[in-house]
């Protein structure tokens, strides 16, 4: 599907920081400096995607590896792998960018630093976003209260790792 469209997905590179900004700025309302963007790709190039269409940048996966408390076991540490951020522009969402973007960055992450498990934040009122993380497997794990700057509420959902081979070959 992915070919057809012209849609290609890349590794980011430094070139690309003003058209993840802009699609940043477009689509959440959680920015962040220019700095802060980069740290992350310097640290974690892996985690750090691009979607593209025709040539544009259309959507952008950006994650680190933090070492932590398990979401899953009873203060047990692990690697876990944080996706810090995802957008994709309006026009061209519903079309598996995002699913790609995760799978593709989890895997490459996972590859290097060989992971446990993946989580991540999301407003409770986000049902797109819920879903599709659902759909890749990931479970609620707890409620944050007010962590969003407007005070709303945030659910961590969380995925044992590796991936499971049908998700990687429905993505690849
Ligand atoms: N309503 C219901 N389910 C949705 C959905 C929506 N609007 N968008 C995605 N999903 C679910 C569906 O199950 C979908 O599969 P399907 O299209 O076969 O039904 C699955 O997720 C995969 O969707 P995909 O096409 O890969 O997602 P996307 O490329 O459209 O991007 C977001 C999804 C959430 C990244 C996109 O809507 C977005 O950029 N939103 C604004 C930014 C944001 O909220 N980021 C997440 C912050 S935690």
């Amino acid at each position: 599907m992915m070919g057809e469209l012209a849609y290609k997905v890349r590794r980011f590179s430094e070139a690309d920081l003003e058209s993840v900004i802009k699609i940043n700025r477009t689509c959440l309302p959680e920015n962040y400096s220019s700095n802060f963007f980069i740290d992350i790709y310097r640290s974690y190039p892996e985690g750090f995607l691009v979607a593209e269409y025709n040539g544009e940048v259309v959507g952008y996966i950006m994650c680190r590896v933090e070492f932590g408390f398990s979401e899953f076991g009873r203060f047990r540490l692990t690697k876990k792998i944080h996706v810090v951020s995802i957008a994709v522009m309006v026009q061209h969402r519903r079309k598996g960018l995002a699913k790609t973007l995760l799978t593709e960055a989890i895997k490459a992450l996972d590859r290097k630093y060989g992971c446990s498990e993946v989580f991540l934040e999301v407003r409770v009122s986000n049902q797109p976003a819920i879903n599709l993380y659902r759909k890749l497997g990931f479970r609620d794990i707890r409620v944050i209260h007010h962590y969003y700057i407007d005070s709303e509420d945030a659910l961590v959902m969380a995925r044992k790792l590796p991936l499971e081979e049908d998700l990687e070959s429905e993505a690849g």
